[in-house]
């Protein structure tokens, strides 16, 4: 089941409830917020002091980064993480598949307004499959008549127990560009946060997992072979707006990306597809 909801200030989104979990979706960036098995913790975290609120990107969940990912390289006054997470998507289709599972099918479109920021024609397509598992795939259709090229991610922002308590494997011995310190650095063994890091991986092959005293979470990806591991940690927390001083001890954000080498040019009337599947188990 899907109903259509606006919070107390109008900001629009979509709650859907199936035999398996809850999830919420805003049309603004096709924005997902919420998803929480019955009987589970949420699985993605989303800042207390999180906006909702038109024009501003929700912090928390899995904000979509496009059609460039960070800073843009040649304008940094364009918006960091591209305009994606800013615009409003067209739900167009919501299937259930079955008792357990709910897909929704979002779309954003090239405009006048989108051109100003970047001169292409495209669609912007994003498939949510809510479930036992969570899926997204966000496909970019080159609709116009030379090639374009793209950077980006789908940002989720885990709930963890404790950032202590986490560990993420299958990154070991990949190269990342450390963008602390803008250096390249290869890394040894699983990866524990004990302060800031903000990383992008390189060549990345293997499903990623992440860890916590509750649980353990399965990422795959396809049509991607980087990703980003971002935590603020204590400072940078506390200078966010939208972020309570302690929420680092909580969240951390393993990206599934097209990032830097991995950046995916896309021909006039062909597509690229970059997709991430979140598979959650207890830890017993
Ligand atoms: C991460 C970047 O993906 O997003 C970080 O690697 C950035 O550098 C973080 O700080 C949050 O970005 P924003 O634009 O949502 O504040």
């Amino acid at each position: 089941m899907i109903t259509e909801q606006k919070t107390a200030n109008g900001f629009q989104y979509i709650e859907i409830e199936n035999k398996s979990c809850t999830a919420k979706v805003a049309l603004q960036g096709g924005h997902l917020f919420h998803y929480q098995q019955h009987g589970q913790k949420p699985l993605l975290w989303v800042s207390s002091k999180s906006h909702f609120k038109e024009g501003k990107a929700i912090r928390g969940g899995i904000p979509i980064c496009w059609p460039w990912f960070g800073k843009h390289s040649a304008d940094p006054t364009l918006p960091q993480h591209g305009f994606a997470r800013t615009s409003t998507f067209e739900l167009l289709e919501v299937k259930e598949r079955d008792e357990n599972s709910t897909e929704l099918t979002l779309l954003m479109l090239s405009s006048a307004e989108t051109h100003t920021l970047w001169p292409y024609q495209f669609q912007l397509l994003l498939h949510i499959t809510v479930g036992q598992t969570l899926s997204l795939a966000l496909t970019s259709r080159n609709c116009d008549t030379k090639p374009f090229t793209i950077s980006s991610a789908l940002h989720s922002y885990f709930a963890v127990s404790e950032i202590g308590d986490v560990s993420v494997k299958g990154l070991e011995g990949k190269e990342y560009w450390n963008a602390l310190t803008g250096d390249c650095e290869i890394q040894q063994g699983s990866i524990h946060i004990r302060e800031e890091v903000d990383r992008v991986y390189q060549q990345t092959t293997d499903p990623l997992q992440l860890s916590d005293a509750d649980r353990s979470v399965r990422i795959s990806s396809a049509g991607s072979a980087s990703a980003v591991v971002w935590n603020p940690w204590k400072e940078k927390s506390a200078k966010m707006g939208d972020m309570e001083n302690d929420a680092y001890r909580t969240m951390l954000c393993i990206e599934t990306a097209n990032a830097l080498q991995d950046a995916r040019t896309v021909l006039p009337g062909e597509e690229h597809t970059l997709q991430l599947r979140l598979t959650a188990a207890a830890v017993k």
